[in-house]
């Protein structure tokens, strides 16, 4: 059995680098805790993570870049946005913008969103990290839904024993609050969560700073998954087949004209289903789901169908 916990001096780097390639996740230190880490473009790792987070919904993620350039090639940048990444970039910030047309997030790891949330972590070892794999990160604090989040590698390993493959040894995390999010898409920044970056320091950079922190944990996220991402179609859920003029987004045993996982596999399902609802919608005015069963991270998939049903 290979070991759970490696330090950087004893090859833990290039351990996370394989499992990471290999679309797995991998407990990763940053300078405010300790991130659950998934290959942004894989949909299926990033379902895993939600999974194994045990996520009511999908909350969408944060894609950790190696420099502002690639978090940019992924957000469409704003002027004030290029002002607090040259101050406080890398560092515990996280600013989220509109995607761009190369943007390499996948849209479960955006929750469907047409925006993304994009950091350049200081943390030296996950500076290495990135800079070696190249591409974006996601990386949720690597808690179970709801609990504390971890601040040293041995706080992830009591939270999801041997769940979890893989922990990065870094040391403690110095700032051990999440990161300052700015909604950085206008003319003025927008706060969505406090963190290590005040305020001040922001309106010292970028002035006219207001706050939209309604619901601390998931700011904006919920109202934005209905707002944002609503299929322009009709959802029927729990369809065991089509009715006239409607598509069927099928689930294992219930084939439609898709299918969210012909073996019935939910992390499958969940990975899929953002790609699949827009590929129907952009066919249909009404769309048929399959029972999905709620266990595990079969809840998730069923409170943002039920979401979606219900905006239409
Ligand atoms: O310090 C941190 O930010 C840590 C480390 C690991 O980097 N990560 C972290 O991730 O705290 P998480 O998943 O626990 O929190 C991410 C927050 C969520 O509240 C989510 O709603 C928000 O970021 N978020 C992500 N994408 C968003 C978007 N497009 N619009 C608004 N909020 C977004
Ligand atoms: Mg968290």
């Amino acid at each position: 059995m290979s070991e759970q916990i490696l330090t950087p001096e004893r090859g833990g780097i290039d351990r996370a680098l394989a499992l990471l390639e290999r679309g797995q996740l991998v407990a990763l230190p940053t300078e405010t805790v300790y991130g659950l880490g998934a290959d942004a473009e894989n949909a299926e790792a990033v379902a895993a993570i939600f999974a194994l987070k045990s996520r009511p919904t999908f909350n969408p993620l944060i894609a950790h870049c190696h420099s502002a350039d690639l978090a940019f090639a992924q957000g469409k940048t704003t002027p004030g946005a290029r002002l607090l990444a040259e101050r406080f970039w890398p560092g515990p910030l996280t600013l989220v913008l509109d995607i761009s047309t190369e943007c390499r997030v996948c849209s479960l790891a955006r929750a469907g969103l047409d925006t993304t949330a994009l950091r350049v972590p200081a943390h030296p070892v996950m500076s290495e990290v990135l800079r070696q794999f190249g591409r974006p990160i996601v990386a949720p604090s690597a808690n179970p839904s709801g609990q504390l989040s971890p601040t040293r590698a041995q706080h992830v390993a009591t939270d999801f024993g041997d769940k979890i493959e893989f922990i990065l040894d870094g040391g403690p995390c110095e700032a051990g609050v999440e990161s300052t999010i700015v909604d950085a898409r206008g003319e003025t920044p927008v706060l969505l969560r406090q963190g290590p970056i005040s305020t001040a320091d922001i309106e010292a950079v970028w002035p006219g700073i207001q706050s939209d922190l309604s619901s601390p944990d998931s700011p904006r996220a919920p109202g934005q998954l209905l707002r944002h991402y609503a299929p322009n179609a009709r959802l029927r859920l729990n369809a065991t087949k089509a009715e006239p003029g409607e598509l069927l987004l099928g689930f294992g045993e219930v084939d439609g004209d898709r299918n969210l996982s012909e073996r019935g596999d939910l992390v499958e399902a969940a990975a899929g289903l953002f790609d699949l609802l827009r590929a129907l919608d952009g066919q249909t005015n009404r769309i048929a789901v399959a029972p999905i069963p709620s266990a595990g991270i079969g809840a998730a998939i069923n409170d943002r169908l039920t979401r979606a049903a219900e905006t239409k």
